[in-house]
This record gives structure tokens, sequence and C-alpha cells, in this order.
């Protein structure tokens, strides 16, 4: 079944599209991986968060964002507000891609063609929750989302209309706060992603 598919067989029902998502074979992620991780959130949220690809924790647990860049992300939420239960989180890749060293498992940035092939179950999310905003976070989201070519560091934290008109933007990615080191670099970093994710509140005041 192909995420299309799936997305108009039944109608917007997001379950049935993670449930058609756990079998997916569009690229050779799956086999490694120890599962697919589908986004999570209310059918009705008003922004999707964006991220790149689930990580090691979030490969085991089956759920998005609960290693530590999730962490980091939800305190960068909760220093704004903002309840991340109202947001509906996923991934632009829904494998995890490694390397392994001995018994460890070690990230691996996910390559154009794992972005390509897994893109329909993004926009099927999208076409299932219909979000008013979207947040990219790190370049892979951000290239998914706006088309390739968009320059983070240069557009981030500025609202973009695609081409649906939904409003969207994109910031840094958590895990890259955190390769920051300890100390300034990272506060700093760290500073930058909430003052960004600040724009999430534009519409409050
Ligand atoms: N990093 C991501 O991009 N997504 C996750 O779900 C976890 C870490």
């Amino acid at each position: 079944i192909t995420p299309r598919a799936a997305a108009t067989a039944n109608g917007d029902d997001l379950d049935a599209l993670r449930t058609a998502a756990m079998g997916c074979r569009r690229c050779p992620l799956w086999e490694p991986a120890t599962q697919t991780v589908f986004g999570e959130g209310p059918q009705n949220a008003k922004v999707m968060l964006v991220g790149e690809q689930p990580g090691d924790s979030e490969d085991l647990s089956g759920h998005p964002f609960v290693g530590p860049a999730g962490q980091l992300l939800n305190r960068a939420l909760a220093e704004l507000d903002i309840d991340r239960s109202t947001l509906y989180m996923t991934n632009a890749v829904k494998h995890f891609r490694f390397e392994r060293r001995g018994k460890r498992r070690i990230h691996s940035k996910p390559q154009m063609t794992h972005v390509t092939a897994c893109k329909p179950w993004l926009m099927a999310e999208i076409e299932n929750v219909r979000p008013q905003v979207i947040v990219c976070l790190g370049a892979t989201a951000a290239t998914a989302v706006f088309g390739a070519g968009f320059n983070l560091m240069e557009k981030r934290g500025r609202w973009h209309a695609l081409d649906d008109g939904t409003r969207a933007f994109a910031t840094v990615h958590p895990a890259w706060v955190l390769r920051q080191g300890e100390g300034e670099a990272r506060e700093a970093a760290y500073r930058g992603l909430v003052e960004d994710l600040r724009r999430l509140l534009d519409d409050r005041r």
C-alpha cells in the first residue's frame, strides 16, 4: 500500500497510515532498524514539528523525540510555555540510520535518497493533520519541507509560506545544540533555538 493510498483509503485516519508505514520498504533503512518511528500527536494539531530521523532511543522505543535531543527540545518548549502534547511531532526520515561501532550504534545522517523515499509519508501526515504551522528542526527537515537549496543558517527563525499557504519556519536541530560542547557555545546555540521557537507564540499576541 502506498502512503497516498493509505491516506485516501482511510480518510483522515492517521492510525491506518501509521500501520501502513510499519511495513515500509521504500528504502533500505528499514532492515537494520528496529522499527518505523512514525509521527505522534493530535490529529487536529495546529503545529507540526519535523525532525531529521529517529535516534537510538527513538528506534528502540518507537516514539519520536524521546532521547537526549527530545529532552532538550522539551526544555525549550517548557521555557516558552508550549505544551508538547498539543504538537504533532514527526521526522523527515522514519527509520534510524546508523553505523555500528562495536556494540554502539552511531547516528549517521540520512542521504537525500532516504529523504526522498520517505517524503510521501511526511506529505500524507501533513495532508491528514493539516497543521497551520510547520517547524523544521535542522537542515534535513528544512530540505524535505522547503526543497533542496534552503540555507538554514541564513533563513532560520523567519516565516515562509508553503505552496498550499501553510506557514512554516526552520530552526536548528536540538541534537546540533547538544553537539556544541558544554560551555558558552552550547548555551548560545540553545538560546538561538528558543528564540526561533518563540515564533510559535506570534499568534498569541
Ligand atoms: N532527532 C530527530 O530528528 N528526531 C527524533 O525523533 C529524535 C532525535
